[in-house]
This record gives C-alpha cells, sequence and structure tokens, in this order.
C-alpha cells in the first residue's frame, strides 16, 4: 500500500506557486490577492478559512478575511459581495460554505463574479466544467475535486478505462469530481458511478470499483470488505470525533475504516495530511490563474 500523501504533494504545487509570485514581484507586478468570506462562529469553517489565509501567505499572495456574524443579513452579504467584485486589487473570492439558513447560498454562489470565483461554485463556473474538456482551461474547478485530480497526477494513477465509485453527491465534492472524473481529459476518462443515500447494492458497486471516492460525512463508512484488493482510495471526509484526551477535544476521522482498508488496497489517502492540503492547493492555482487573467486584462484597458 502506498499513502497518497496531501501534504508532499501540495508541498511542491506551493512551492512552485511561490517562485511563481517572486517572478510577478520581481516583474514589479501585484501578488495574487485572496478575499475570503467567513459568516458564523462554526469551528471547523473556522479552522479551514484561517488554513486558506495562512497558506496565502505561505507562498506570497495577499489575503483578506472578511468575519461576519451569522447574524448578518442576506442584503449585507450582497453588498460585500458586490463591492468585492468591482475591487481590482481583488483577484479571488471566496464564501465559506455553509451559511446560516436564513441566507440562500445559491443567490450568493451565483453573485460571485465568475472570474474571482475560485472556488468554482458560481453557475457559469459549473456549466463550464460540465461542457469543457480540459481542468487547463480558463473557467474554474471546486477546490476539492481539482485537489483529488492534482493528487491522482502527482503519483502517476491511471484514470483512463477504470471505474470509479463516488459516494456521496454534494454539489461541492461528489457531483462536480463524478463528471471530472468521466470527462475525456487526464486524469478522467473513468466510467463512473456515483452513489448516495438511495443506492441499493451499495457494496457490490464498491466491488467492481477500480477507484473509490469516499465522500458522505460518514467516520469510517467504508469498510475492508466493501473494497476490492488493490483499490485506489481517495478519503474526502473531515470528521471531528470527540477526545477529551486531545488538547482541542477531538480526533479527525475519514469515512474510510483507515486500518483495515489500508491493508487492501494500493494507494490510500490518510486523514489529515491527503485530500485536505491538496483541496488548499488546487484554491491557491485557480487564484493564481485568477489573477494572472484579471490583471492581463487591467492592464490592457
Ligand atoms: N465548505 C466545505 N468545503 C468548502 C470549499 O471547498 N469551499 C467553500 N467555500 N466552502 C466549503
Amino acid at each position: 500500500m502506498i499513502l497518497l500523501d496531501g501534504k508532499l504533494a501540495s508541498q511542491a504545487i506551493k512551492n512552485e506557486l511561490k517562485e511563481k509570485v517572486l517572478l510577478l514581484k520581481k516583474e514589479g507586478k501585484k501578488a495574487p490577492h485572496l478575499a475570503a468570506i467567513l459568516v458564523g462562529n462554526d469551528g471547523a469553517s473556522d479552522t479551514y478559512v484561517t488554513s486558506k489565509v495562512k497558506n496565502c501567505e505561505e507562498v506570497g499572495f495577499t489575503s483578506s478575511l472578511y468575519h461576519l456574524p451569522d447574524t448578518v443579513s442576506e442584503h449585507d452579504l450582497v453588498h460585500l459581495i458586490k463591492k468585492l467584485n468591482v475591487n481590482t486589487d481583488i483577484d479571488g473570492i471566496l464564501v465559506q460554505l455553509p451559511l446560516p439558513p436564513h441566507i440562500a447560498e445559491e443567490k450568493i454562489t451565483s453573485l460571485v463574479d465568475p472570474a474571482k470565483d475560485v472556488d468554482g461554485f458560481n453557475p457559469v463556473n459549473v456549466g463550464n466544467m460540465v461542457l469543457r474538456k480540459s481542468h487547463g482551461s480558463s473557467s474554474f474547478i471546486p477546490a476539492t475535486p481539482y485537489g483529488i485530480l492534482l493528487l491522482l497526477q502527482h503519483y502517476n494513477i491511471e484514470t483512463k478505462g477504470k471505474h470509479a465509485v463516488v459516494i456521496g453527491r454534494s454539489n461541492i465534492v461528489g457531483k462536480p469530481l463524478s463528471i471530472l472524473l468521466s470527462r475525456n481529459d487526464d486524469p478522467g476518462n473513468c466510467t463512473v458511478t456515483l452513489c448516495h443515500s438511495h443506492t441499493k447494492n451499495l457494496k457490490e458497486i464498491c466491488l467492481q470499483a477500480d477507484i473509490i471516492v469516499a465522500a458522505l460525512g460518514k467516520p469510517a463508512f467504508l469498510k475492508a470488505d466493501m473494497i476490492k484488493q488493490d483499490a485506489v482510495i481517495i478519503d474526502v471526509g473531515i470528521n471531528r470525533i470527540t477526545d477529551l484526551s486531545k488538547k482541542n477535544g477531538y480526533v479527525l476521522k475519514g469515512d474510510v475504516d483507515f486500518e483495515k482498508v489500508a491493508e487492501k488496497c494500493s494507494y490510500i489517502t490518510p486523514v489529515p495530511g491527503g485530500v485536505g492540503p491538496m483541496t488548499i492547493a488546487a484554491l491557491l492555482m485557480n487564484t493564481f490563474k485568477a489573477s494572472q487573467a484579471l490583471q492581463t486584462a487591467v492592464t490592457k484597458k
């Protein structure tokens, strides 16, 4: 079994970005700028956004964090996004999800300028992802699926002709990843089965998979008797399990029963240190790409 080390692979990507930013600065150009919006005080969301901002600094990007109370009105959030959309200093905008129930998530994600939508959640970018062939094109694909593609690429894992089973149909991970893995691209060209809470015979379907992506949010859900020998296992789960012996009061567990599954599979992502760091690397890649396109457009004006 080979561990798919997201820390290592993301560091390689971040080192490349760091070099590119240094070059930009040498040419007298501005560093990419990410604006992150966090609404409320959810512990996990707070951790993710803090880490995104910290990683921006690490590669030489600038960033601004807008931390709004969970009582913020939809109107005020809309106003902030509209302001960020027209600010030419800002290249990328992300609104951390989930949002409080009184705010319509779809309305908000639709409002982010598609050219700054580094999360790839705006329907324009979702449409481009479905219609276009390559993830190299000038649109954005959501950071977690993009990070998983980058990880498969980093480890030269063949996807062409393979049967990929994706468990979980969220708009952030499962649904876009099922489309990306089925595209005529590399990574891609898989036969994809998208499974969800109403799937019958899930175990039988998983047993046919060459690649399994577990993205359903249930700790240790995927067991060793659900996978075939030498399958590739991608664990997207980041479940907080109470553990009062830890300083922060919890441990992180993935959606895969790691110890047992690791004995049977060919490759597996750890939690933490697998998909998580790749999500951030992909977000940084998207932000750099947004900055290149936007700053070229500003110079031409
Ligand atoms: N919530 C969970 N994953 C993500 C993500 O990748 N981006 C944003 N904006 N919110 C999330």
